[in-house]
């Protein structure tokens, strides 16, 4: 496993100073949600709200991050990380979402930040990993405008506190997620099922976006960013029929426009549908030049693409679903040669190849970063204690090919960070699907790095792509 791949031309090497790391979430690790201070955040509510999680899960111990981090950041060195991004928990530093800054939740992430600067990890911080206070929630949520006034002032204050041991600030992860099925299809919290706030609470999420970066900017900070998941859009069967063309304009524009374009270009996607799009009341002036700051990076997560085909949408076959843009004559479809994670996604490294293309041809120059990427699996400790991952070996593998690809075309990627170092609640599935390259035994909180940990840190140290076991 130690050799490296890397063909003559060096294709599967990595440029040099290339940034290594994993990602986690505040709300998915922590567990202690009502220590030194915390107030309660929609996630708290949600989950103990009976059938919102599987089984009932909740995030009350999850990794028990918040008492393990020494653990957590030493294990990240010893698979040679050169930075860890993680998420701050608003309601640890503001309780309530407003106001006086809580200086004992501050303290913990301070201590989170020394150790890893005593371990020569860089700190990617996350302001907003979808744990918003509850009492904005009652107020509203993201469907008022004053939670982004909110949330520019709590970055502010969490950069004066934290700033100078924080390398690389993100504003927000995944706002479309927030607003789809936070606010529209309600399997998020706050579990919401409203067309019209979800639209609302696409506008003030990214106005929040803006003004946080200039917060963060006001405060000193170097490196500020987004993260967008993105979904690249694949058309066959009948390509290039006047159908399917619209079809992929307005998929793509729902599924990744509706953020990109704000973020990059001031502007709101022509092809998205009008109902999706915030009302022309919620637009004040200067909004969308606020949401347009110049960016140091973009955060990008990527899992799945979507697959568009000809079809009938009133009489669905095997594998096809009703599509989203509503076009006659076009279905999304799950292709038969594709594997399947047990989250049911599809496992596709051409379409990250395909996005970083994409996106850095939409915005020439600008840094990319992958802030997610990774799978769930059945993993099982083995009767030798050991986790033995082969299926995320070989789609890391795969993806990290592709992104080598797609650095060699043009893509201006700066660095990688998988999802996750640490299996953790995942969301409405708890603690049913497993993410990490580290088991986490929810009984004991034993850490057991996986295969997959060990073929990563191979991967780190090379910065290149080593063989696969038995290539
Ligand atoms: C992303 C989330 C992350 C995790 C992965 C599997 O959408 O940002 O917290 O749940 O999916």
């Amino acid at each position: 496993m130690t050799g490296t791949a890397a063909d003559a031309d060096g294709a599967l090497g990595f440029p040099e100073g290339f940034i290594w790391g994993a990602s986690t979430a505040a709300y998915q690790i922590e567990g202690a949600p009502d220590a030194d201070g915390k107030g309660p955040s929609v996630w708290d509510t949600f989950s103990h709200t009976p059938g919102k999680v599987r089984g009932g899960d909740t995030g009350d111990i999850a990794c028990d991050s918040y008492h393990r981090y020494r653990e957590d950041v030493a294990l990240m060195a010893s698979l040679g990380l050169k930075s860890y991004r993680f998420s701050i928990s608003w309601p640890r530093v503001q309780p309530g979402g407003r106001g006086a800054a809580n200086q004992r939740g501050l303290d913990y992430y301070r201590a989170l930040l020394d150790e890893l600067a005593s371990h020569g990890i860089a700190a990617t911080a996350t302001l907003y990993h979808w744990d918003l206070p509850q009492e904005l929630q009652d107020e509203g949520g993201w469907a008022v405008r004053d939670t982004a006034e909110r949330f520019a002032e709590y970055a502010a204050l969490t950069a004066a506190a934290l700033g100078d041991r924080v390398t690389r600030w993100i504003t927000l992860n995944e706002p479309q997620v927030v607003a789809n099925n936070g606010y529209r299809t309600g399997d998020h919290a706050p579990g919401l099922r409203d067309a019209v706030a979800a639209a609302a609470t696409t506008h003030h999420l990214l106005l929040s976006h803006g003004l946080a970066t200039q917060a963060l900017r006001s405060a000193g900070a170097a490196e500020v960013g987004i993260t967008l998941d993105v979904h690249p859009v694949r058309v066959s069967g009948g390509a290039g029929s006047d159908a399917l063309e619209r079809g992929r304009l307005i998929t793509d524009a729902m599924a990744n426009g509706l953020y990109l374009e704000p973020v990059l270009h001031g502007r709101y996607p022509v092809h998205a549908p009008e109902a999706m799009l915030p009302a022309a009341s919620l637009i004040a002036d200067g909004d969308l030049e606020t949401i347009r700051q110049p960016l140091d990076f973009l955060g990008l997560n990527y899992y799945s693409p979507i697959f568009l085909r000809a079809g009938e949408p009133s009489d669905l076959r095997r594998n096809e679903n009703y599509a989203r843009c509503q076009v006659p004559g076009v279905v999304e479809y799950l292709p038969e040669d594709l594997e399947r994670t047990n989250m049911g996604w599809l496992v596709d490294p051409s379409g990250l190849h395909q996005i970083l293309v994409q996106v850095s041809e939409q915005a020439p120059g600008l840094p990319l970063y992958v802030t997610e990427n990774g799978r769930a699996a059945e993993d099982y400790v083995n009767p030798e204690g050991a986790v033995d991952d082969l299926e995320r070996v070989r789609y890391l593998h795969a993806h990290l090919e592709a992104a080598a690809r797609a650095i060699k075309d043009g893509a201006n990627l700066a660095g990688y960070f998988v999802w996750s170092l640490l299996d953790n609640f995942e969301w409405g599935w708890g603690y049913q699907k497993r993410f990490g390259i580290v088991f986490v035994d929810f009984g004991t909180q034993r850490r057991i790095p996986k295969s997959s940990a060990h073929f990563y840190s191979g991967v780190v140290r090379a910065n290149a792509i080593p063989l696969l076991p038995g290539s």
